[in-house]
């Protein structure tokens, strides 16, 4: 194969660091992310092209936290610091940076100063941006100039004269970022002078190598659930290991309708996957009962979901590795991966693991964003019916049955998810939003039906647009298609009296509801 251009990406414990890398790779160009701490000589022995310095989720005065070695400045290549990552190249060329405003995440206008800066090519000269205000700028270092301001008139963006080094306190690699992608595209392509050549093709060839060589002659036992992440892992890890790999379907009681059979159906008949199903619903709900602390309810879920496994690695024999489709936003939002990064919630395929657990982790999936997967997934061959299918967390219904989760109150979350499903479905909604589902509230209301007074619980319905689940905004259905899937929940499903609707983003909501 071709050598490739690469960019080191230096992560300071930014929670957007793999972004920056997904969008990098979205352009064509292969990235490697290195700890802020890598040493010059592993730096130069990849022979980038281009340096990114990441943002960092630490708020504390520079001699505390992360600082890349100022030596990188002389391997002579360009280098981009983004928010901390600008804040401490601004401090190794000699420049000073001041506490100015709150650490908080936020929509913000910048105005390009230098039109003919190479890093906005082609912008308009005034653009939206994600921001946070904590630390900037307070005085340039010698022979470096501003390049943007924001509307409070902080420097927003700045470069050395010679165009080598550049800073942006915003952040291109976020959605909110009006015309990031472009930002990035011009620091790789007319800065650092990549070929775009890198395709996820390369990924796929590259980590079933690394698959086989990490296996070696082990067996794994493969999680499945029915979702696209551990499906595509799964079918993954069969082109590399072939008949070492052991799928095993675990129903946990917290699935939605008729899903373990749907699942079942097209793992053996269409992917020809070897699968053993094990009914542990019992084991589950014990494991949950009386518990109403979403935290509580997810260790519960996680632990008994790594029993059941450890007991039916034990059936395989000798397994010793356990494969699970975790993605990136599972990871950084379970506060694993950048040091500094403050846990948000704990993913049940990543936290609550045991430490004795005898089993290690395979997760081929973890450094990519669900879009990629589906690409991945395309790629390998693995059916359209699969690929579409909305996120479903590992805790499943759980996670959407509030307080404390019972056979009675999933039934009725089931049967209303079911009917939103099935409106979304024949209105062509389902494809158009990333993700949508009912989430049962432990709330009682009155209602009447038929002159009958009722007194049943309350559902929401939650539908939003995203492109990673980093971020999502809620997606306005139609008054009629809500009119319909409410009229339908309350009239075919006993005991729901009410049905509301989310219209909260994330941030500052997350997607489920805990
Ligand atoms: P939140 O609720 O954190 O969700 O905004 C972001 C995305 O992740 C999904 N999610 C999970 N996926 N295991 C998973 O595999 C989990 O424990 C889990 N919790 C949330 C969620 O559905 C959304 O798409």
């Amino acid at each position: 194969m071709k050598a490739k251009d690469v960019i080191i990406i230096l992560d300071c414990g930014s929670q957007y660091t793999q972004l920056i890398a997904r969008r990098i790779r979205e352009l064509r160009v292969y990235s490697e992310i290195l700890p802020w701490d890598a040493s010059v000589e592993e730096i130069r022995s990849k022979s980038p092209k281009g340096i990114v310095i990441s943002g960092s989720s630490r708020n504390v005065p520079l001699s505390e936290a992360p600082t890349v070695s100022s030596e990188i400045l002389e391997i002579g290549i360009p280098i981009l610091g983004i928010c901390y990552g600008m804040q401490l190249l601004c401090h190794i060329l000699g420049g000073k940076i001041a506490k100015t405003g709150s650490a908080e995440y936020r929509r913000i206008q910048v105005e390009i100063e230098d039109e003919n800066a190479k890093l906005f090519k082609g912008l308009p000269k005034r653009f939206c941006a994600w921001m946070s205000r904590g630390y900037s700028v307070a005085q340039l270092p010698p022979n470096v100039r501003s390049l943007a301001k924001s509307e409070d008139g902080s420097i927003a963006a700045m470069a050395t004269l010679d165009d080598r080094i550049w800073g942006l306190q915003f952040h291109p690699e976020v959605a909110h970022t009006e015309h990031g992608l472009e930002i990035l595209r011009n620091f790789l392509f007319d800065i650092c002078s990549c070929e775009p050549s890198w395709n996820l093709e390369d990924w796929v060839e590259e980590k079933i190598k690394e698959v086989a060589q990490i296996v070696g002659n082990d067996k794994v036992i493969c999680a499945l659930s029915g979702g696209v992440d551990s499906t595509v892992a799964a079918v993954l890890t069969r082109k590399a290991i072939g008949d070492k790999l052991h799928c095993v379907f675990v129903d946990n009681g917290l699935l939605r309708l008729n899903e373990a059979e749907n699942v079942l159906s097209v793992y053996r008949q269409k992917l020809n996957l070897d699968v053993r199903y094990v009914d542990a619903s019992n084991e589950f709900l014990q494991a949950l009962k009386g518990i109403t602390d979403p935290e509580e309810k997810r260790k519960a879920v996680g632990k008994t979901f790594i029993d059941v496994f450890e007991r039916e690695a034990e059936k395989v024999g000798d397994a010793k590795w356990l494969l699970q489709g975790t993605l990136y936003p599972d990871v950084i939002e379970s506060g694993q991966e950048s040091r500094g990064a403050s846990i948000i919630k704990t993913h049940h395929n990543v936290g609550g693991l045991p430490e004795e657990m005898k089993l290690q982790l395979l997760e081929p999936l973890k450094d990519l964003f669900k879009d990629e997967v589906r690409a991945i997934g395309a790629i390998l061959g693995i059916p359209h019916s699969i690929l579409r299918r909305h996120p479903f967390p590992g805790p499943g219904l759980s996670v959407r049955c509030l307080g404390e989760v019972t056979p009675e109150k999933l039934e009725l979350l089931r049967q209303a998810d079911a009917i939103f499903m099935d409106e979304l479905d024949s209105s062509g909604f389902y494809d158009k939003v990333w993700q949508a589902f009912c989430v049962l509230l432990p709330v009682r209301s009155v209602g009447v039906i038929e002159d009958e007074r009722t007194y049943g619980y309350t559902i929401a319905l939650r539908a939003v647009e995203s492109s990673d689940g980093m971020t999502a905004d809620w997606v306005y259905l139609s008054r009629e298609l809500l009119d319909k899937i409410a009229h339908r929940i309350c009239n075919e499903v006993t005991d729901i009296s009410r049905v509301v609707l989310d219209v909260t983003s994330k941030p500052p909501a997350t997607i489920e509801w805990e």
